[in-house]
């Protein structure tokens, strides 16, 4: 239902989107997972129309979503910044909102109940938005977003700034539009967020598409081996002199930071061997775990760095 395709966006020097491409098929909930600068918001925003001077083409159910207008009544976008007043109500708001598409009033009063409910804000319906938390705002937000029944629906980093309940209920959320038929993309930079939430992830860095699937074929990236990861105090070029011979079939670096770096090995045999190279180059590890691929492992082998807040 969309199809992207290199998207390449530039704010002076820096290039924000390079070639980006990806497809969404109908009834999909696409977790796209980035580091902050990774371009995630610049996407979002040419994707709604909010932001111009780029290259690339989107075709959004058949058609070219940056030349024809009437798409825009078929997408629904969340953005970061809260669009709404804070002196009126969450249904007043919603109404507001909802004016402004072609929806009859009485129409329009039934969905913005129906969607107070999904986002579990009825019994605040009638409380001016100024009284609520970050995470109510996030949800009517969410449910504004939602008003004129978009085919697809954008959320730019929809869990960020607010407490843990509240992501969950998002996230919940989030599920719920995707069951109901409704194409979701979501950006974020939590791995346990697209974990447990989409059906596909499509991971990206620097303005790029590295890698997209399942959470299972992702994986899969980094191959049926453990991967093991030591901190310790050491600058990441000495510890990547250290262990280079030892690379081949049996152990991979997937990645080499200051103080912490992982390798992917066959057999937990190897791990010996590794610590003795660290050992006998002076090298001072102060922990060191033993993983199975996850889908932090993959985003490591990807782009040769954690991601972590
Ligand atoms: N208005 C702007 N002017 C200049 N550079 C920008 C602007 N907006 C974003 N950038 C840069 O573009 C890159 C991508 O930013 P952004 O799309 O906000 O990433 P994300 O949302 O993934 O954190 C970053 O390097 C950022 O600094
Ligand atoms: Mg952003």
């Amino acid at each position: 239902m969309l199809e992207i395709k290199n998207l390449t966006k530039s704010y002076g020097d820096v290039l924000a989107l390079d070639r980006f491409s990806l497809d969404l098929k109908k009834g999909e909930v696409l977790g796209l997972l980035g580091p902050n600068g990774a371009g995630k918001t610049t996407l979002i925003s040419i994707l709604s129309g909010t932001l111009g001077d780029f290259t690339g083409t989107a075709s959004f159910l058949g058609r070219d979503l940056f030349a024809d207008r009437s798409l825009k009544n078929r997408l629904g976008v969340v953005p970061q910044d809260m669009a709404f007043y804070d002196e009126l109500s969450a249904m007043d708001n919603l109404l507001f909102w909802g004016g402004l598409y072609d929806v009859p009033r009485a129409e329009l009063k039934k969905r913005a109940a129906e969607l107070l409910e999904l986002v579990e804000l009825s019994a605040r319906a009638r409380e001016p938005v100024k009284n609520f938390s970050g995470g109510m705002k996030r949800r009517l937000n969410t449910a504004i977003g939602l008003l004129h029944r978009p085919d697809l629906l954008l959320l730019d980093e929809p869990t960020v700034g607010i407490d843990v309940q509240a992501k969950v209920s998002i996230l919940d959320i989030i599920r719920s539009v995707g069951a109901a038929g409704t194409a979701v993309v979501f950006t974020t930079h939590q791995l346990a967020e697209v974990e447990t939430t989409c059906s596909r992830i499509a991971i990206m860095d620097r303005g790029r598409v590295l890698a997209q699937g399942t959470l299972e074929e992702l994986v899969r990236i980094v191959g049926e081996r453990d991967v093991v990861e030591i901190a310790g105090e050491f600058a990441a070029a000495a510890f990547s002199e250290a262990v280079r011979d030892l690379a081949g079939a049996r152990v991979e670096l997937l990645s080499a930071a200051d103080g912490l770096a992982s390798l992917a090995v066959a057999d937990t045999a190897e791990v010996p061997r590794i610590m003795d190279r660290l050992f006998r180059r002076q090298l001072a590890v102060t922990d060191m775990k033993i993983k199975t691929p996850n889908l932090e492992t993959v985003f490591l082998k990807l782009t040769g760095r954690s991601l972590r807040d």
